[in-house]
């Protein structure tokens, strides 16, 4: 699409119009792009904006594991398109952000609803292409900034075939550990000291153990407590 408010809410839509699913919507610009935790998203032409309507992808319990599939598919692309650009780090913060330098490129945002028979969910992607925001709480970046000049639309279509690779591999929840030790390969800060800003909680330090089974993080306390973490903004020291 040229322009809407969101893909992601294209591809809710679409679904409520029953349509059958593993449905790609693109768009140039977002007039009322998400983001996190009721955050928006900037949205201008240059960026890729994109959602993958899937429906009744796995069985309740691997739902949450679509977080990481996302990620991995964006490092995937990001690391096919920069393989030439020199140099860059591409790194995993927990749980669905791509860092190139340790910089954040990418964000996904996952939605479902339950208005349909099907479990319907909104896999909604956004990379920096040729411009990132600036004075955000964690710094972020683009690909222009890293020396590469794509456009949305040539990225997308890598994107849509390495996200086919890596849901396929996942398997429905099957082979998730596959997918959890890939994702734990090029995770930032293990083993290290991070800080978690918890939803309608305060912040909390520790030590970044693993993620779990499940794609928990886990994080040991300076009481030696381990506390098994399901949703929070991840910041280093
Ligand atoms: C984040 O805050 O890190 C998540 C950002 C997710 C942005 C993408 S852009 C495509 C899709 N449509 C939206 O409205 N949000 C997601």
């Amino acid at each position: 699409m040229d322009e809407c408010e969101s893909t992601n809410t294209e591809c809710l839509n679409a679904a409520y119009d029953s349509d059958p699913g593993n449905l790609w919507i693109s768009a140039l610009s977002q007039t009322a792009g998400r983001g996190s935790r009721g955050r928006s998203w900037t949205s201008s032409t240059g960026n890729l904006h994109a959602s993958l309507l899937l429906l009744d992808p796995c069985e309740k319990q691997h739902l949450a594991e679509l977080s990481f599939i996302a990620a991995l598919a964006v490092r995937n692309t990001l690391a096919e398109v920069l393989a030439d650009a020199g140099d860059k780090t591409i790194g995993l913060k927990w749980p669905n952000d791509v860092l190139v330098n340790h910089k954040k490129i990418s964000g996904v945002l996952l939605e479902s609803t339950s208005k349909t028979d099907s479990m319907c969910i909104a896999m909604g992607i956004g990379i920096n292409c040729s411009q990132h925001p600036e004075n955000t709480l964690f710094p972020a970046t683009s690909l222009a900034v890293q020396g590469l000049s794509i456009t949305s639309q040539e990225l997308f279509l890598k994107l849509a075939g390495h996200a086919a690779d890596v849901l396929c591999q996942w398997n429905r929840g099957t082979g998730f550990t596959r997918i959890r030790d890939n994702w734990l390969e090029h995770a930032e800060g293990l083993k290290r000291q991070i800080k978690i800003n918890l939803p309608n909680r305060g912040p909390i330090n520790g030590i970044f153990e693993t993620i779990d089974e499940r794609g928990y993080l886990l994080l040991r306390t300076a009481n030696n407590e381990t506390m098994r973490i399901s949703a929070g903004d991840v910041f280093f020291d």
